[in-house]
Formats: C-alpha cells, structure tokens, sequence
C-alpha cells in the first residue's frame, strides 16, 4: 500500500506523454476490516453472515452486513437484470454488469464503511465474479479478476471465508428453501450442475493459490459448527496476526 504516485499516460489529444493525473492506486486510508463470505448456491453465506455480524457486534465492533449484487441503487436496478430469466446477456455483458455492480458497491457503501472503522461482511464479492463469470462461464479468470480489481480500486478482503459443500447438497439445500422448486427461479440458478460443479471447482482453486487469504471451511457442518469456524478464523484476522488457518 503505497502512498500517492505519479502517473503519466498518453493524451489521446496530444503527440507527447502528458502528466494529467496524480492518482492513488491503493485504497483510501482504511480503518476497518473487510469480510468476504463466498461460495456456491445454497451453502449458508446470509445466515453464516448474520450470525458472524451478532458475534462481533456483541464483542463490541461496529458491523456492516451488506451483499452483491444488489446493494446500491444503481446495484439493485443491476441485480434485477442479472437474475431476470428472461434477459439476454452474453457472458462479458454478464461479467462487465457484475463488475458494475461491484464499483458502486465498494464506492459507495465499503469504502465509506471501512474509513468509519466498520467491519464490513459482505455475502459475495470478487471471487464470485472469478468463479461464476470465469470458471463457470468459460470466460478468463484472469481477465474477469482483472476487471473486478479495475473496478474497486484493488479493494481485496482481508480475509475470505470460503464456504465449502458438495454441489449436490448444495442445490439439495437451495431446493428445499423453495428457490429451485419447480421452474428455475433466476437466470444463474437455471444453470446445470456441470457449471456449479466448475464453480466449486474455481473457488477451491483460487484457496489453493493463495490460502494465507481465505478460511476453507466444510459447510456441510452442522451450522453452529460452521458458524464457530467463522468465527475462529475472523477473530485471528481481527486480532491482527494475519494467520489464517483452514478448518
Ligand atoms: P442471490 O440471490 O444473491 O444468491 P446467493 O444467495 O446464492 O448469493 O443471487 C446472486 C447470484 O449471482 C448467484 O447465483 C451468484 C451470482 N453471481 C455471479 O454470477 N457473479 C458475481 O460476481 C456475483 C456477485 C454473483
């Protein structure tokens, strides 16, 4: 995280190399820390979130609960072009109105958050463009981590929990909240379980490239278990030793 740099780029305008911007390429000064939770449908990121959120906030920390796609104005007009069954999007439409989403998201509700000295937990982020728009898809992971990163500034989590579950349980549980029950109910949950399975597949990876920045932990646990794993791993991180162990 360095300080301001100067940046030249190219003028479309002009013949020569103009200076016209200094520009920070790292996060504003942040106070806070960022949560991710990730991982397929139906592995218990929004309970898993809220519970974590109660235990911090009783240990005393200012806590904000927040989700993709969706959480803005601008996200919630997104999220409801992304889940319409009926929409026609090309997967780098896909992708570019995910990242979208992303920018206003960390814009507006993260970054304020976190120059407050929140902690803030969001349901999905990154990773999820990665896994879902790369992995599943088809697109490249590298490309769609690359736009994601454009998009909030390089704004990474310090630390992501990754929660892990068989995709046949997964969907099994989705399905038995009454989200898969008979027709699909949004454009990603129609997809087939080869694309879920790629996108377990892509999370795991991206653990196994850098584990010292994710929790894995077995969601197929009894949910007070995994709850206390979350809980395990995210008090390491808040504590400020930066060792985060897999469960
Ligand atoms: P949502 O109803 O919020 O599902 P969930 O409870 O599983 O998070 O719908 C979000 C859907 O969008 C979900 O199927 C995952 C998908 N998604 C992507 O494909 N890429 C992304 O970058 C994000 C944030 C979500």
């Amino acid at each position: 995280m360095g300080g301001a740099v100067r940046t030249h780029v190219r003028h479309p305008a002009s013949d020569g190399e103009a200076e016209i911007a200094t520009v920070s390429p790292s996060p504003a000064v942040r106070r806070g820390r960022f949560l991710a939770l990730e991982g397929g449908e139906g592995a218990g990121k929004s309970t898993q979130a809220e519970r974590l959120a109660d235990d911090l906030r009783r240990l005393g920390h200012e806590v904000v609960v927040t989700r993709e796609p969706g959480a803005t104005t601008v996200g919630a007009a997104l999220r409801q072009l992304l889940l319409d069954p009926d929409a026609q999007l090309t997967d780098r439409t896909e992708a570019l109105l995910y990242a979208a989403d992303r920018a206003e998201h960390v814009a507006r509700v993260v970054r304020p958050a976190l120059e407050h000295g929140a902690v803030v937990i969001t349901d999905r982020y990154v990773d999820s463009s990665v896994a879902y728009q790369g992995y599943g898809r088809g697109l490249d992971p590298a490309i769609v981590l690359q736009l994601s990163r454009w998009a909030t500034g390089d704004l990474v989590p310090d630390l992501t929990v990754l929660l892990d579950l068989p995709v046949a349980d997964g969907l099994a549980r989705a399905r038995a909240r009454g989200r898969l029950a008979g027709a699909p109910t949004d454009r990603i949950e129609a997809e087939t379980r080869a694309f879920f399975e790629r996108i377990r597949a892509g999370f795991r990876q991206l653990h196994d490239t850098a584990p010292e920045r994710y929790a894995l932990i077995d969601a197929a646990a009894d949910p007070d278990e995994v709850a206390a794993a979350v809980r395990h791993a995210v008090q390491q991180v808040l504590a400020g030793d930066g060792e985060v162990l897999s469960a």
